[in-house]
């Protein structure tokens, strides 16, 4: 059991914003399988098909994507949240994106009858121009957008942040500023593939988001950072496929962490990770799972 922004987990996996989020039975399912909780696909103002195909490439060490943030709207997604909470009986986040701050505080006020625990703020999508990164990248921005829907809502609001900027800690400052409850850190990191046979970008969208096994490395840095920095809770994202990925972003300042292109590996990884971190922490004596946080930091 572990308490993040006053919201109760079982363990400390929570299924990432993506694919898996996109009803409420594919949220049922993941918590059956073992997350301490889970997050919906990002949702927004208007319904969005997203960018053409192809919009995911498996690239063996992480995966290429510009799904382009496809969504009903929020109006269209309110049932599907209300079954998640029903049937899933763990905490559920609602990601949510829009343009403007005030776009943000629609859509965070249109889901609330649905009764989210938390709502997840992608300011970090790095491929849908004018909602994502260009928005994430700006301190100023992200500062309002938080304390815009921290204003509207009474429900924790975690903020996701992007690593496509020089500066993470600045955008983290900016999101806590704003009153945000905890950061996730990170979204995926910009990247291309070329097709050298055509001389195309395989992505339709041309570039996309890289996650999986080769962000691992980036979001460890960008969560070890952000610990020493700020006075709120970071949960950890990118590249986490084991008990030990876990340990280890955990040991860089994370409290928790989402699990997203690990997923499509096999569902069971909610309760493999759990079961190993809990192995750990018996083995190495610790009190509980709260001994690990941050625990690099001690090291110098
Ligand atoms: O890599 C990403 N892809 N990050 C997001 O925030 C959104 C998603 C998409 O839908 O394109």
């Amino acid at each position: 059991m572990i308490k993040v922004t006053g919201i109760e987990l079982e363990n400390p996996t929570i299924l990432a914003a993506g694919i898996m989020g996109t009803t409420g039975a594919s949220l049922a399912r993941v918590a059956k399988e073992g997350a301490g909780a889970v997050v919906t696909k990002s949702i927004g103002p208007e319904p969005k098909e997203g960018h053409k195909n192809p919009s995911m490439i498996d690239l063996g060490y992480g995966f290429l994507n510009a799904m382009g943030l496809p969504n009903p709207s929020y109006p269209d997604f309110k049932n599907e949240l209300s079954i998640a909470k029903k049937e899933s009986g763990i905490p559920v986040i609602a990601s949510i994106f829009g343009g403007t701050e005030e776009e943000f505080v629609e859509v965070a006020q249109g889901l609330l009858e649905s009764n989210p625990d938390v709502f997840e703020l992608n300011v970090s999508c790095p491929h849908a121009l004018g909602y994502g990164a260009s928005v994430g990248s700006n301190p100023d921005a992200v500062e309002s957008i938080t304390a815009a829907v921290k204003d509207a809502v009474d429900i924790p609001v975690w903020v996701k942040l992007t690593p496509n900027v020089t500066d993470i800690v600045s955008i983290g400052d900016a999101a806590q500023r704003g009153g945000a409850d905890a950061v996730v850190a990170i979204n995926t990191v910009k990247g291309m593939a070329i097709d050298i046979e055509s001389g195309y970008p395989i992505l339709g969208n041309r570039f996309g988001g890289l996650s999986g096994k080769a962000v691992k490395p980036v979001a460890v840095k960008c969560v070890y950072d952000l610990y020493t920095a700020l006075d709120i809770p970071i949960i950890g994202v990118g590249g986490i496929y084991t008990w030990q990925d876990a340990i280890e972003m955990m040991m860089a300042g994370a409290t928790a962490v989402q699990i997203g292109s690990a997923v499509h590996e096999g569902i069971e990884v909610f309760s493999s990770i759990s079961t190993g971190i809990d192995n750990f922490v018996a083995e190495k004596g610790y009190k509980d799972i709260t001994d690990v946080i941050g625990l690099a930091h001690e090291r110098i």
